[in-house]
């Protein structure tokens, strides 16, 4: 039967395509992503506390993968929130979900020897939408154009259609038989599976972005999920959506695949030189502070700043860093040095890493 953009796409064949081919353009793009990516893990491995860097990259895609879905949040609101949830907004909630989601999925797959399974994926889409959504079990779902609301694309249904082309899928992605596929193909394949099957009535883009994050760790290019892929999604969203319905009227797995390792390059360069300057930006600013507070000087505060750059006395009493009257002495200090800056909102005055803020938000 001819493709329908109409019609539930019941007839989506099951991975590996049989029409992709590699290239030599594709092979010189493959060599280099898994370059970039092996030298981003190696840096990754050599940080003496990986969690205090790698949580700002992680939040960094969490931001600008929601963005993909128009949940826009400011880089100011989303670290302010990550301090204080309680008075965080809807959007940066919702960011700060997408970390959890991603998080969870990490653990429940370390916990199923390994296994990336339908069920984490149904738990991650539920973490981000912090609803009870299942698959998707009633008819009507399409993907329409925003702007004309024409349809674009109508996945799979129903129930028992997105079970089995899950099922699949999960196989694929779990096959221990050592495939002749690189893992960095086989992800970029996957990516568009998912997206296509579109198992959940909302959440797809996001859960799907996380499961390439997590297939990587699987695959143990990643030792932590710390691809950025969505920056360059955000920018380049248009081809990402022209591509994936490539994919899907003409089989032009070539062109998708080749936006994947280009998406996989440019964001493991940006990851590392982020990751690097961000190391320089600690040793100067711990000299700085060494300065500055002389013998009171405190390494847990230090470690604090560049995790949770928003920073304010409450905080570092309930970290158990420093009691309150100290607390309030070096901050006030570091404000005065210009190592933080002192920036009130509402009542409570914030004391901000600026220079790390700075240095998140420039490519
Ligand atoms: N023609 C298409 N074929 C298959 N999948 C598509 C197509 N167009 C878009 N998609 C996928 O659907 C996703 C959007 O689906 P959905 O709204 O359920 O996810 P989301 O996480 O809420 O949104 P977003 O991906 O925009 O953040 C897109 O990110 C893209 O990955
Ligand atoms: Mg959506």
């Amino acid at each position: 039967m001819a493709y329908d953009k109409n019609t539930p796409f019941n007839e989506l064949p099951d991975l590996p395509p049989v029409e992709f081919q590699e290239s030599q353009e594709i092979l010189r793009h493959l060599a280099k992503a898994s370059r970039y990516l092996g030298q981003l893990n190696g840096l990754c491995a050599s940080l003496p506390d990986p969690q205090l860097l790698i949580n700002t990259i992680v939040l960094q895609e969490s931001k600008d993968s929601s963005a993909i879905e128009n949940i826009v949040t400011t880089q100011d609101e989303l670290y302010k929130a990550a301090t204080e949830e309680t008075t965080a907004s809807h959007a940066a909630k919702e960011v700060l979900s997408y970390r959890e989601a991603l998080y969870i999925g990490l653990e429940r797959m370390h916990a199923q020897k390994n296994l990336l399974l339908t069920n984490t994926m149904v738990e991650i889409v539920q973490t981000i939408k912090q609803n009870k959504a299942g698959i998707r079990s009633t008819p009507g779902t399409s993907l329409k154009n925003a702007i004309n609301g024409e349809v674009i694309y109508t996945p799979p249904c129903c129930e028992d259609v997105l079970g089995q082309k899950l099922a699949s899928l999960e196989r694929f992605i779990n096959d221990p038989i050592v495939s002749p596929l690189d893992p960095l193909i086989k992800m970029a394949f996957i990516h568009y599976q998912f997206e296509a099957i579109h198992p959940f009535a909302d959440g797809n883009g996001r859960a799907g972005r996380i499961v390439n994050a997590l297939y990587l760790v699987q695959q143990e290019l990643l030792a932590q999920p710390v691809l950025y892929l969505s920056s360059y999604i955000v920018r380049y969203k248009t081809e990402y959506y022209q591509l994936l319905r490539g994919v899907t009227e003409k089989h032009n797995w070539h062109d998708w695949v080749m936006y994947i390792l280009t998406a996989l390059i440019e964001t493991a360069q940006l990851s590392t030189k982020k990751i690097r300057n961000t190391l320089s930006l600690k040793e100067e600013t711990e000299q700085k502070m060494k300065q500055v507070l002389g013998s009171s000087f405190s390494y847990d505060l230090l470690e604090l700043m560049f995790t949770l750059p928003y920073l304010k006395i409450e905080l570092l009493e309930n970290k158990q860093i420093a009691h309150r009257q100290t607390a309030s002495t070096w901050l006030k200090k570091l404000d005065e040095a210009n190592i933080l800056r002192a920036h009130k909102i509402g009542r409570t005055t914030y004391f901000v890493n600026y220079k790390l803020m700075d240095l998140l938000s420039t490519d």
